[in-house]
């Protein structure tokens, strides 16, 4: 029964939203192991075993908002809150280039500090010296004039997590002045400027129920975005969600599977909070059908302030080492990372239709 809907996923890469969460509700190891190597099979179509890295450079952790499930919220007293100059950015990418990154994700908090011509500025510095080099940015909720004028200064890619379809389940998650619709707006913007559009959510976030995933999946579908982040939810001690429990790896991964089944040539990262609950979490993101890692590549000395999740990995001294051992775990499940700006084959298949 259950193996028939994840035929059906794969053959028409759209379920309804009952068929959704009759899938999510009934999954057993069982089911996993076949949505998986569907997954595997549909990735290895479209990807083969490489596997895409993105440098990713966190500049910024003031954020305007406060966001209840996250680390860096405004109102968290305790950070230590830095900014990186434009110098100490092109150095991160200059290191990321020289490790072989041909893509740099620039992502921060709500930071007024920056105008639209300081980012721009950065936009065009990146792209100036490395042309040949992909840059995504994911700074958050901005105007549709900001969102087109990043893009005219060169960068290729946006993220911008929807967190939750449900408007309800939203607004237990974000304080008042955050909107769903705006939200949603903000990402309909970006894929119509041109933007490589990645959208996604927290797995297991306070709340969530099934029929909120099913909400989630029913959105992607409806997106059609380039890139999917999904990863589970993992509760900071100074948040209001301190309490709160962690979602799963074993949640996480089938939806993984879903995702590449319903997006077959999506590129979807086996995320650091996967890595966080789970020692194996990157791999077994892998083995479900992902096909990007996120390697920080900020500074060492900024490194553990970018907690928006307790227990981050990858944020003591041995950090500079996130590209070799990333190698080296991959090599050990059979997959490959590669040195390639790694676009959606979406776009090569000429399916990149708003
Ligand atoms: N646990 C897991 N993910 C989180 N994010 C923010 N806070 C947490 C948390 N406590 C995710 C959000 C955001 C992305 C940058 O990180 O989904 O979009
Ligand atoms: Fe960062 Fe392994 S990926 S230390």
């Amino acid at each position: 029964m259950m193996k028939q809907l994840i035929d059906k996923l794969a053959e028409e890469n759209r379920l309804t939203r009952e068929e959704y969460i009759d899938l999510i509700e009934n999954r057993n190891p069982e089911t996993c192991e076949y949505l998986f190597d569907k997954a595997r099979k549909v990735r290895e179509k479209h990807y083969g075993r490489e596997v895409y890295l993105r440098g990713l450079i966190e500049f910024t952790n003031y954020c305007k908002n406060d966001c209840y499930y996250c680390g860096i919220r405004r109102s968290n007293p305790n950070v230590t809150r830095y900014r990186l100059t434009k110098e100490e950015i092109l150095d991160c990418c200059n290191e990321g280039y020289l490790l072989g990154f041909r893509t740099f994700v620039l992502q921060g908090g709500e930071d007024s500090h920056y105008n639209d011509t300081d980012i721009v500025d950065i936009i065009r510095d990146i792209k100036r010296l490395y042309p040949d080099c992909a840059l995504t940015l994911s700074i958050g909720e901005h105007s549709l004039e900001s969102y087109q004028a990043f893009y005219e200064a060169g960068a290729d890619r946006y993220l911008l997590r929807h967190e939750t379809a449900d408007s309800n389940h939203y607004k237990t998650l974000h304080p008042p002045n955050l909107s769903p619709e705006f939200r949603k707006q903000c990402l309909q913007e970006l894929k119509e400027i041109g933007y490589q559009v990645g959208s996604g959510f927290m797995v297991g976030s306070p709340g969530q129920t099934i029929e909120n995933l099913a909400d989630d999946l029913l959105y992607l579908q409806e997106l059609q975005p380039h890139m999917v982040g999904i990863g589970p939810f993992i509760p900071h001690h100074d948040t209001p969600f301190a309490g709160e429990s962690s979602g799963t790896t074993e949640l996480t991964l089938f939806l993984l599977g879903l995702i590449r089944l319903m997006l077959p040539a999506v590129l979807l990262p086996a995320t650091t909070a996967l890595g966080t609950i789970d020692p194996m979490g990157r791999e077994k993101g892998i083995l479900a059908g992902a096909n990007v890692l996120m390697p920080n590549l900020s500074p060492i000395k900024v490194r553990n302030k970018y907690m928006l999740y307790d227990n981050k990995i990858c944020t003591g001294d041995e950090a500079a080492e996130c590209r070799n051992c990333l190698e080296g775990r991959m090599k050990l499940i059979g997959y490959n990372p590669v040195v390639d700006r790694g676009d959606s084959k979406m776009i090569q298949e000429g399916k990149n239709n708003v």
